[in-house]
């Protein structure tokens, strides 16, 4: 069990995030709501899902089976790339809702920006009367660059409080969380692991070596030291206990600066520039 000590941080409107979470995607649907309890069992108190994800019901089945007080578990879901129009983007939502099984979720994120499809700022309208009703403890974005950010900003009225982006040692992301810290608006890193590519590198394993730790433990300590927030998935029970033992070192400037330079713009997902499928 690992000891509480995990932080939280303050998003724009002051509700506070724990800044370790649990990633869904691709955990297999039969097994879910094991892995999520298990998660908690390990001191996760966060989980990220989303509509896409397909396993919105098994997340909340585990939020409900823990016992755990609502207030004590960050439950963060997505709007599907199908439903950026407003009127079924509130439908979603209600439908996320109901799967999860939740009066209310703390995060409601747009998945993706889908810059050709161009309907993103009436999603945007959407998620703000499903905050001014109390639903969303928070609402904000994922996969938007800085273009996407500035049309919320000129045409919305609630400044995203984080923006989810793809984030690690191989991809490092100034531009946009520059962008992002300007706003005040929290980097959330997604595939904080690089979905497992950046575990072999040489330049992480002798760090990992030298502090006595293992690569992805590593790896999720830059994330937390450079303040991003993150949820590394595994469906290994043995690693959802060692991605959460983060709290016992600390990376020095050497090691930092070190994984900082083996950033190669290399990506595992999609570019949000480009990707504009609706029918995920
Ligand atoms: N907003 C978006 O567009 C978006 C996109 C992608 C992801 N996300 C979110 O971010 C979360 C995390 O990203 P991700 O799932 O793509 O990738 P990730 O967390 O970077 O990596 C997951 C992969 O790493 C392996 N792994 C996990 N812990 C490990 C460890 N300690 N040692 C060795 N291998 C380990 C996992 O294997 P096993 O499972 O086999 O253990 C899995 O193959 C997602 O689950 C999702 O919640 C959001």
């Amino acid at each position: 069990m690992v000891p509480m000590t995990i932080p939280s941080v303050a998003l724009n409107n002051g509700v506070l995030i724990p800044q370790l979470g649990f990633g869904t995607y691709k955990l297999p649907p039969t097994e879910t709501k094991d892995l999520v309890l298990r998660a908690f069992e390990a001191g996760y108190r966060h989980v990220d899902t989303a509509q896409m994800y397909r396993n919105e019901r098994e997340v909340g089945q585990a939020v409900a089976a823990s016992g755990l007080p609502r207030s004590e578990v960050f439950v963060t879901t997505k709007l599907n790339n199908a439903f950026h129009a407003h009127d079924d983007a509130l439908a979603a939502f209600d439908r996320s809702l109901e799967e999860l099984g939740l009066d209310v979720v703390d995060l409601f994120l747009i998945h993706w920006p889908l810059p050709a499809v161009g309907l993103y700022p009436q999603a945007w309208a959407a998620l703000e009367e499903i905050y001014a009703s109390g639903r969303a403890r928070a609402i904000g974005v994922s996969n938007f660059q800085p273009a996407h950010l500035e049309r919320i900003l000129e045409t919305g009225s609630v400044v995203p409080a984080v923006n989810q982006i793809e984030v690690h040692p191989y991809l490092r992301q100034d531009e946009v969380r520059a962008f992002n810290t300007t706003h005040g608006i929290v980097t959330e890193a997604w595939s904080p692991l690089g979905r497992g590519t950046v575990l072999a590198d040489p330049v992480i394993a002798v760090i990992a070596s030298r502090h006595g730790v293992t690569p992805a433990q590593v790896v999720l300590r830059w994330h937390l030291q450079r303040g991003d927030v993150v949820f590394p998935k595994s469906a290994t029970p043995a690693r959802i206990a060692e991605n959460a033992d983060l709290f016992g070192f600390a990376l020095d400037d050497g090691d930092l600066a070190a994984i900082d330079a083996l950033h190669r713009d290399e990506r595992t997902g999609s570019h949000p520039d480009t990707e504009n499928r609706t029918g995920r």
